[in-house]
């Protein structure tokens, strides 16, 4: 006898349908899996035999086939594992598969039949209501996150035990609430940082505007400690970016569940590759710059780095998503976020400032190879940081985060309303630069500085968007003087 089901399998971030057709007859017992299956999907034999068995169903002994179809697309996981059980029971006739027909199934099976959770069931929700399907069933612990996907039914069920009820309808499976992502955890605060108005300053300008920054400084000058805290002075994910964020979380492992209205905050270690940086590999998953996508990738030690990893992430930052190419196709991936790096100013980490530093030229080029490398477009912030003072370290705790991040959603607010969506003044393009009001005293200071610090007319452009938000912040419309002089204070590593 035949009988198919729907399944999906994770295709990056995505979930794309795979009809599960098995036909079992007569013959040597013999279970096959065919169509493109990965090891993990062929392995579904062991899993689904045991768990079959263990919940009390008999497991044909006959010649049983599945075919997964489209026979060219590669079905990659364990999660087929629940439609294969079910497509095998109907056609074993263990169970009546009519009540079932037009129904999704995604979910591991453990050796007693217990249903684990699924990479990815928020997509393959989506993908179940996009195809039309009755519904989908997926393990408990899936449930809240494939909910959040409105406009299709969905049940989880314990185990495979529940397919019996299922297919005679006594028993209809639960039914689970959506999570509740519109949550704000407590982040730590921004008040933790002492002195370095500049650093400050710099990190409310680039929250705002999402102006890559770079900060470079001495050990112990608090840098991480303040990249950390940036989270917490950015605006919260509005509806559609939570669910955005959500997908590429359920899809990548770390589960919808850890998403809440905190923009994402990736900080990978200086030893990432390419791969793991931008995504890829086989069959390809996406990388940091996916995961910190709406919110921010902090790349500490940016000095450290591989330059391959940092290369890669050019056309990425230029764009808002990657495109990774391999055998079995293209796969697009958002990733759009602001880019934080820290680095020390030369390898022994204190600087030429400082005496006791032993580095020589050589050894620093080499070091700051990374910093005039690729990312060096894409920076529109560049500041060097000192140690802070014994006095600010004693004074009182700084601005909270919560006053500076009101600033920084009045200044989306205007650039919103500037440029529709969710745009902001770091993505203004040279013919909007051009419309920008700028006060004439602005105007020559910014073509003084323009001359005697030689800039490009790239750094000119640069100049004025950074302007254009810490106008923005001071609720001023047109860019004065005062504007531009703040911006150039903005770059002057990179004029050095
Ligand atoms: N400006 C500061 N305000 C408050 N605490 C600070 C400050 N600078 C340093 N600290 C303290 O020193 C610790 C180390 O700071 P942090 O890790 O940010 O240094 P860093 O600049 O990133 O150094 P490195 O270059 O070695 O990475 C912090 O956890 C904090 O306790
Ligand atoms: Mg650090």
């Amino acid at each position: 006898m035949l009988a198919e089901t729907t399944a999906f399998t994770l295709d990056g971030i995505s979930a794309r349908p795979v009809r599960v057709e098995v036909d079992v007859q007569r013959g040597l017992p013999v279970f096959q899996i065919v169509g493109l299956p990965d090891a993990a999907v062929r392995e579904a034999r062991e899993r689904v035999r045991a768990a079959l068995i263990n919940c009390g169903f008999d497991f044909p002994l006959r010649r049983i086939t599945a075919n997964l179809a489209p026979a060219d697309l590669r079905k990659v996981g364990p999660g087929l594992d629940l439609a294969l059980a079910a497509a095998l029971l109907g056609a074993a006739g263990e169970i009546s598969i009519e009540r079932l027909a037009g129904w999704a199934f995604a979910g591991e099976l453990a050796l007693d039949g217990t249903l684990r959770p699924v990479r990815g069931a928020l997509a393959m929700a989506e993908a179940a209501r996009a195809m039309g399907s009755a519904g989908i069933v997926v393990p408990p612990a899936n449930g809240g996150e494939a909910a959040l996907a409105h406009g299709v039914d969905v049940r989880t069920i314990p185990s495979v035990a529940g397919l019996r009820g299922l297919a005679n309808g006594d028993y209809p499976g639960d039914r689970p609430e959506p999570l509740d992502l519109s949550r704000a955890p407590a982040l730590p605060d921004l008040s933790d940082l002492r002195g370095q108005e500049h650093l400050r300053r710099a990190l409310e300008v680039a929250a705002a505007g999402e102006h890559g920054t770079l900060v470079i400084g001495p050990p112990g000058a608090g840098k991480s400690l303040a990249a950390r805290r940036l989270p917490s002075i950015l605006p919260p994910l509005a509806g559609g970016e939570i669910l955005e964020v959500a997908r590429i979380a359920s899809a990548c492992g770390i589960g919808a569940g850890a998403v809440s209205s905190v923009r994402p905050f990736r900080a990978p270690h200086h030893t990432v590759s390419p791969a793991g940086l931008v995504g890829g590999g086989s069959p390809p998953r996406p990388g940091e710059i996916t995961l910190a996508h709406r919110g921010v990738l902090f790349l500490d030690e940016l000095c450290e780095f591989r330059r391959s990893a940092l290369e890669a992430l050019r056309e990425p930052m230029e764009t808002g998503e990657v495109s990774i190419v391999r055998a079995s196709g293209r796969q697009t991936l958002p990733c759009r976020f602001t880019l934080v790096a820290a680095a020390n100013p030369c390898p022994c980490g204190r600087g030429e400032d400082d005496s006791s530093c032993q580095c020589n030229e050589a050894s620093i080029r080499r070091y700051r190879a990374a910093l005039s490398g690729a990312l060096a477009d894409r920076i529109d912030i560049n500041l060097g940081v000192r140690q802070p003072g014994a006095e600010a370290m004693a004074g009182p705790p700084g601005e909270s985060s919560a006053s500076v991040r009101k600033r920084v959603i009045t200044a989306r607010q205007v650039m919103s309303d500037r440029f529709g969506g969710s745009r902001t003044n770091s993505t203004a393009t040279t013919s909007e630069l051009a419309v920008f009001e700028v006060e004439p005293a602005a105007r020559k200071l910014l073509a003084e500085a323009h001359q005697s610090q030689g800039m490009s007319g790239r750094a000119h452009d640069r100049v004025l968007r950074l302007a254009r938000t810490v106008a923005d912040l001071a609720d001023s419309n047109p860019i004065e003087e005062a504007h531009i002089a703040a911006a150039l204070q903005f770059r002057r590593r990179e004029a050095k």
